[in-house]
């Protein structure tokens, strides 16, 4: 499997003014493969947005490097990471809100196809065919994001980023403002997807539990540190950190 993300010593500082400097994300490395899942877990404001944002370079990398399939994209400048970032989408914690309010899903799904100058009647096409994909009618296309649930919301998102092709897929609690069973049908498109387009994902949560059904492996957060890497099954069976323990505890609870 080739290596499509590789991430070293990747650490975000946050500095304001009369504060002391923040380290929000300190010291990550981790590789993600072609195919792959990789879980990232942590309590709130362990630093895994944050970590999202460097990864997908809406934030700027304090120190580290990031390379995509061998190239370090660590400071490549807004112009150049174009092309680098129609292969990595991100799907934001609030699905509601990553939708214009005045906009039908359809349109906002079809934004990226439009900005490349696909025809309206491909775009259209796309449109029906992705909402298919991600288990919604192709009737969706003309509702607005307040006449969705949020299941059918996130659904729509995914089938948004999905319009890029992209190699990897980065879901940032996507599906956490919903319960567990629409939670355990997101991630079964995902897993699909993952299958039918040989997708990556990175899949950033606080479940142990969906972690462990779906992830290859996992990084567990804490402080903007990884305090354990590695496969869902170990780490859940024999925690060697408190943290994780307390993770762990919370799931079976
Ligand atoms: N722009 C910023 N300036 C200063 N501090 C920030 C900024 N963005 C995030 N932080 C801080 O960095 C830490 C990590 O935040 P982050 O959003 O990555 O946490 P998280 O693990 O995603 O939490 P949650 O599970 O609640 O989404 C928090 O303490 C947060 O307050
Ligand atoms: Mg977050």
């Amino acid at each position: 499997m080739s290596t499509l993300l590789e991430a070293e010593h990747l650490t975000k500082i946050f500095t304001q003014r009369g504060k002391e400097p923040f380290r929000a994300v300190d010291d990550v490395s981790f590789s993600l493969k072609a195919g792959e899942t990789l879980g990232i877990v942590g309590e709130s404001g362990s630093g895994k947005s944050t970590l999202a944002k460097l990864i997908t370079r809406l934030t700027d990398i304090t120190e580290g490097t990031l390379k995509f399939e061998g190239k370090d994209i660590t400071n490549l400048k807004r112009s150049q990471l174009k092309e680098v970032y129609g292969n990595i989408q991100m799907v934001f914690q609030n699905p509601v809100g990553s939708f214009d309010p005045r906009k039908t899903l359809g349109y906002g799904i079809g934004e990226s196809l439009r900005n490349r100058n696909v025809k309206k009647e491909e775009v259209d096409k796309r449109v029906a065919e992705l909402l298919e994909q991600c288990g919604l009618d192709r009737e969706y296309a003309k509702r607005y994001p307040h006449e969705v649930s949020g299941g059918q919301c996130q659904r729509a998102a995914i089938a948004r980023a999905l319009a890029v092709e992209p190699k990897v897929l980065i879901c940032d609690e996507a599906t956490s403002a919903l319960d567990v069973t629409i939670q355990k049908q997101i991630m079964e498109l995902l897993k699909e997807l993952k299958e039918k387009h040989g997708l990556s994902f990175i899949f950033i949560c606080h479940n142990l539990a969906l972690v462990q059904m779906f992830c290859d492996k996992v990084l567990v957060l804490y402080e903007g540190k990884v305090v354990e890497k590695g496969i869902p099954d170990d780490i859940i069976n024999d925690p060697k950190e408190e943290y994780t323990q307390k993770l762990v505890e919370a799931v079976f609870a």
